[in-house]
């Protein structure tokens, strides 16, 4: 996935180079493949520079801050069409310079319109997607010379799902279109800006307009106006203030962004339940969970395994079973089967992942668009668009590629959920309590095993391989567990059952082979056997859970989690499991932050 963005002032500006570095720094954990930027002066002039490269190494080698002028655009990278390479680095002028613009997402048909394009006299420079979108522009544009019935044409011939931003050398206007991927625009003293996302807006102004698929943008330095792609009509829509701080897109006093967000967990866990108790979604929400026919939770990555903990504290305490399911599979695995009556929760903390917005595509195409709820963190993002009810995770902003925040806000939320569905139902007991006391565990957690995981990450720093193993309540721990171990320290970690590992697995296990237990005291009579099973063939049961002397005995490592009720293990197993495989990242010399290969959002398939 890649990240755009574009601004408009009314006159020219010498620091227009400072400005777009740094609104590519705040879009970096987009993608990192390589960066570039374009300045257009009133008069039309155009200075455009890329490489591959991270931003900090490309905006000095090629001088980013000498680009001066009244326009700008800067995209971030991450490779789908074409190689790393600075031909396919973007923005992208057109055949004959007059256009200059740059795009996120994919182009489908890109192969088809370049070979097309290239026999009407079209000139291609490399072979990415984003500069397709270019030239299919300039093509319209050379017949008439109207950039704005260009670009509603270009949406004929463009397939795929894609948002990019354009401007005409000669000109003061510029424009940005939404097909499928993220794109927001914002609205500040002297300017107006168009972005794939928050962090390089709020860097300006908290004023977000939030924008629908099917919808461009004609904008200057101080007027925007909304258009229906199909037919230019115009859409009234008026900017609304974020709630989210430009602070929160920076590092602070920590290294990492991803320790700082970890750190944030207990405050910002504090805010959702603050937001809970106050407003009058949450209940509505659990009633159509409790009266659904079918529930699923459909999420990827993080988001997915925090549905596994969510449909786990829904049956337990809620009483009411649903079925988790990874997004990318739902449509084959589940699409023909599904009924009228279901209810489908997404889940997806950015609100744009091509997976789940898939799933959103197919239930809109089958005429149940109604029956999806959805969990976000992004103000704006299209699947709080196009979700009937959602409820908003406030964990503010969420700049580390693995998420942390996030996935722990998702999990309270689904405990909420699951206690008023339990209230529903006469069985709710003492567990409201449980969810007051979550801020104040997550925080003990962190200060009581802190230290401990990094020792931990220590001794383990050269281990390439390890499992993760949970049973009932921490069977999604074990998930986001190994998710966090392989996504960012890059070892090989596979999170199972524990009741499964026996069934295979447990071939792997040879004397000190790492196997993490996380667990419940309650869930210890079936855990213990799962742990005897690797100690007796000499491998190392490393276990998280609340303190037990029986645990604790039985284990070859024991990390006692603080004294709480058992529906807040899944949540604090993965606090101290985040902590260690951070400590492990760090160790070993990587970036916590931005890992190879990986992207916030993937808004491709
Ligand atoms: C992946 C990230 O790209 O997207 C994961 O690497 C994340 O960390 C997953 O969990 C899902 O993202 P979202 O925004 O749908 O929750």
């Amino acid at each position: 996935m890649c990240g755009i963005f574009g601004i408009v002032y009314k006159e020219d500006k010498d620091d227009m180079g400072k400005i777009l570095t740094k609104a590519a720094k705040s879009l970096t954990y987009r993608g990192y493949d390589s960066v570039g930027a374009v300045a257009v002066t009133k008069t039309g002039k155009a200075d455009l520079r890329k490489d591959v490269g991270k931003v900090d190494e490309v905006a000095k080698k090629l001088n980013f801050e000498e680009l001066c002028g009244n326009r700008g655009i800067t995209q971030l990278r991450w490779a789908t069409f074409g190689v790393p390479a600075q031909r396919n680095a973007q923005p992208h002028f057109d055949t004959k310079g007059r256009l200059v613009g740059a795009h996120n997402g994919n182009v489908v048909n890109t192969i088809h319109l370049i070979k097309e394009l290239t026999a009407k006299g079209h000139v291609f420079r490399g072979e990415n997607d984003g500069e397709v979108v270019v030239h299919v522009i300039e093509d319209s544009f050379n017949r008439h010379g109207d950039l704005d019935l260009a670009i509603r044409e270009a949406r004929k011939i463009l397939k795929g799902d894609y948002a990019y931003t354009i401007t005409a050398l000669k000109g003061e206007k510029m424009f940005c279109t939404k097909m499928g991927s993220s794109l927001y625009l914002g609205v500040g003293d002297g300017f107006v800006c168009c972005s794939s996302d928050l962090p390089s807006i709020l860097n300006l102004t908290n004023q977000i307009v939030p924008l629908n698929d099917g919808e461009y943008v004609e904008f200057d330095s101080d007027s925007y106006e909304i258009r229906s792609i199909e037919n230019g009509e115009k859409i009234d829509r008026k900017p609304i203030t974020s709630p989210l701080s430009p602070e929160s897109a920076s590092k602070g006093d920590f290294p990492f962004f991803m320790e700082k967000e970890i750190f944030e967990q207990p405050e910002r866990a504090q805010a959702l339940l603050d937001y809970l108790a106050e407003c009058d979604e949450l209940v509505p929400f659990a009633e159509e969970i409790a009266s659904g026919d079918r529930v699923y939770l459909v999420g990827s990555g993080s988001s997915y395994n925090a549905c596994v903990i969510g449909s786990y504290y829904l049956n337990k305490l809620g009483g009411c079973a649903t079925f988790p399911v990874v997004a990318g599979s739902f449509i084959e695995h589940f699409g023909e089967g599904i009924r009228p009556t279901d209810l489908f929760v997404l889940v997806s903390q950015s609100g744009e992942t091509k997976d789940v917005i898939n799933v959103l595509n197919m239930l809109t195409a089958r005429g149940m668009a109604n029956n999806v709820l959805g969990v976000v963190n992004v103000l704006g993002s299209t699947l709080m668009m196009r979700s009937r009810r959602h409820l908003p995770l406030l964990s503010n902003l969420e700049i580390a590629v693995a998420a942390t925040k996030t996935f722990i806000n998702q999990s309270v939320l689904f405990l909420a959920l699951a206690i008023e569905v339990a209230k529903l139902k006469g069985r709710a007991g003492d567990l409201p309590e449980t969810l007051d006391k979550t801020p104040k565990a997550i925080k003990d957690t962190i200060n009581q095993m802190n230290g401990w995981a990094k020792e931990l990450a220590e001794k383990y720093k050269d281990c390439v391989d390890m499992y993760t193993l949970g049973y009932g309540a921490t069977y999604g721990s074990a998930l986001e567990a190994a998710q966090k171990i392989k996504e960012i320290s890059y070892a090989h970690c596979e999170g199972l059952y524990s009741a499964e590992f026996k069934h295979g697995p447990l071939a792997i296990v040879t004397e000190g082979y790492p196997v993490f237990y996380l667990t419940t005291v309650e869930d210890q009579h079936m855990t213990l056997s799962h742990i005897n099973e690797v100690t007796c063939r000499l491998g190392s049961a490393i276990t998280v859970a609340p303190p037990s002397d029986l645990l604790a005995k039985n284990s070859t490592m024991f990390y006692p989690l603080p004294h709480s009720e058992y529906a807040l293990v899944p949540i604090l197993s993965v606090v101290f499991m985040q902590l260690f495989a951070y400590h492990l990242t760090v160790v070993k010399g990587y970036s916590p932050d931005f890992p190879r290969n990986c992207s916030k959002t993937i808004t491709v398939d």
